[in-house]
């Protein structure tokens, strides 16, 4: 006699059988996404060969623009002619140009507040923090561990955020003398996460300035318009002159932290810095056109957003999967 009935053999058969027919379907899908995102790279590399031969172009020409200006070609500095004499004079820094055709106003088109708001941030290459951001991208990690993570990233770039922190002398004594130590002046911190992911950065900061602030600001995107709704905000009644850091792990169209700076700014703050751990290119450039004085610390500036406004490669949903509502 066999192992099982012939009834539940069937019913065994048949399970194999959907089980199959749905790994099928997902290794569709993640062949539809690998060949979308080997387009996409080659694009970028395209793109960086492109800039690259012509930056390596510029420098040729200027090298042969150089040339005439050779002791034996030109009798003397000051009897060569004008634009000789300005080509040895030294160059001032090149004008960025802009890369879109149609551009009027370098300082306004899309590529050119890209390239500026590059400036503004501070991607946190740490080796801990993108061992531990590939871990919380797989699609495998649960929510138990995925919030672990992210506590733990959000340490490591408070880490950085905190850098700057000025300094101030003290006086104490060791158990062997009286020596002049430092300790953190100035200004005190307010944390202030973006409901709901934002929650999860929040510990982290706490360990490293426990002394800090919390406010909350509650914000959903319009799932249609991806526009920010606001349904929450409380913050701590000095929040004018704290340094505030606001949390939140994604920042895709930008449009959730451009309206929690827009209400950290009505009420007084002016030293304002964005913490968070994916960044769409798209929602960078956004945040800077509207807040430049804004630094923002992120560990990834993924590739892009795609049509449902969700960062790509990304890692979904930062909400559902800190708090496991998927
Ligand atoms: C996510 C995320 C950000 C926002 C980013 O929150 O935590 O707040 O989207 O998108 P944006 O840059 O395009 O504004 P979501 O709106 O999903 O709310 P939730 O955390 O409550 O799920
Ligand atoms: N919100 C998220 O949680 N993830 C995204 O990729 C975009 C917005």
């Amino acid at each position: 006699m066999g192992l099982f009935k012939k009834s539940t053999k069937k019913k065994l058969a048949d399970a194999a059988e959907a089980i199959s027919a749905q790994v099928s379907d997902a290794v569709a899908v993640v062949e539809e996404a690998a060949t979308e995102a080997i387009a996409a790279a080659k694009e970028v590399i395209a793109e960086h060969n492109a800039d690259e031969a012509a930056a390596e172009e510029a420098v040729v020409v200027e090298v042969t623009d150089e040339e005439p200006a050779a002791e034996a070609e030109v009798p003397a500095a000051e009897e060569a002619p004008a634009e000789v004499q300005k080509s040895a004079e030294p160059e001032e820094e090149p004008a960025v140009e802009c890369a879109a055709d149609e551009c009027a106003e370098c300082a306004e088109c899309a590529a050119c507040v890209a390239a500026d708001s590059l400036s503004m941030l501070r991607v946190i290459d740490h080796p801990l923090v993108q061992h531990k951001l590939t871990i919380m991208r797989d699609i495998k990690t649960g929510a138990k561990d995925f919030r672990q993570l992210l506590d733990e990233i959000a340490m490591l770039v408070g880490y950085e955020v905190t850098r700057d922190l000025p300094l101030c002398d003290v006086e104490i004594e060791t158990p062997l003398m009286k020596m002049t130590g430092k300790a953190i002046a100035g200004k005190k911190l307010a944390i202030v996460p973006i409901l709901r992911a934002g929650l999860g950065m929040v510990d982290g900061l706490l360990r490293l300035v426990p002394a800090a602030k919390v406010g909350h600001i509650g914000l959903y995107r319009d799932p249609q318009t991806h526009a920010p709704v606001d349904y929450y905000c409380k913050l701590p009644d000095d929040i004018q002159n704290r340094l505030v850091v606001i949390t939140d792990p994604m920042l895709a169209t930008g449009g959730s932290a451009i309206e929690a700076i827009r209400m950290l700014k009505e009420k007084g703050c002016t030293d304002i810095r964005m913490m968070c751990l994916v960044a769409a290119p798209e929602g960078v450039a956004e945040l800077y056109k509207a807040h430049p004085d804004v630094p923002v610390f992120t560990a990834a500036l993924d590739e892009k957003l795609n049509e449902r406004a969700y960062i790509v490669p990304g890692l979904g949903d930062a909400g559902d999967r800190l708090f496991g509502t998927y």
